[in-house]
């Protein structure tokens, strides 16, 4: 009797046992271990777009042509560590999230069509031309960024990620509504909003 009752405190699973294994952490692809061939010197460039942006397609670019950004900023003021940083506005992960609901155009959109509207609103510029050598190059980027993520899976920090759980809290008369999304925030606001609630 004695002996049953040990055996079956051994048999019972611990806590920790019975909780689902953490979801593996997913980390950035190495851009340095990509080959110096076409496609490696593409990603590149799509990278070094969203760094020095404004070296590339500035407003003050020596070929007018190339002027696309209407504002000397580069992507990564905003989106951190060349869109890499985890609720930095990180662009990773999300190339095999589109085409998918926009809900400020009511309609589905395209990556190609989501970075333009970062084009000529953030950017204050003109659209990227789908086919151009700029679009192809960061489109090359953000794919490879996306490597390694099986379909329909939000990277942890990743917009995506946090716009599923996240709900736009009341502000009247905001000024912009590409404000960064960042979960900190809502919970500063929140407290705001509601004195004595948080
Ligand atoms: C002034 C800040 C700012 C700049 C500069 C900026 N963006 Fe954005 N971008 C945002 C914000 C804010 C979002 C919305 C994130 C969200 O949906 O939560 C966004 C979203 C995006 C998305 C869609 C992300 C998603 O989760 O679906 C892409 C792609 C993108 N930007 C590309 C670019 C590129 C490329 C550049 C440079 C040419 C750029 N952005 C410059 C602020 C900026």
């Amino acid at each position: 009797m004695l002996a049953g009752l040990a055996l079956a405190v051994v048999a019972k699973p611990s806590v920790g046992q019975q909780t689902a294994p953490d979801p593996a952490v997913w980390t950035v692809p190495e851009i340095g271990a990509l080959p110096n061939d076409a496609h490696g010197r593409l990603v590149r460039r799509g990278r070094d777009l969203i760094t020095a942006t404004y070296a590339l397609i500035g407003p003050l670019v020596a070929n007018p042509a190339k002027r696309y950004a209407g504002n000397n900023l580069p992507c990564v003021s905003c989106h951190l560590q060349a869109a890499t940083k985890m609720f930095g506005l990180p662009l990773f992960g999300l190339a095999g999230d589109y085409p998918r609901y926009n809900a400020r155009s009511g309609t589905e959109i395209t990556l190609v069509e989501r970075l333009n509207a970062c084009m000529t609103r953030s950017m204050n510029g003109r659209p990227l031309p789908a086919n151009s050598p700029e679009m192809t190059a960061i489109v090359a980027y953000l794919q490879f960024l996306w490597s390694g993520v099986p379909p329909g899976r939000a990277c942890p920090g990743s917009a995506p990620a946090t716009r599923r759980n996240w709900t736009v809290p009341p502000i009247q008369g905001a000024a912009s509504t590409s404000m960064p999304r960042a979960a900190p925030l809502t919970t500063t606001l929140t407290a705001r909003a509601f004195p004595g609630s948080g």
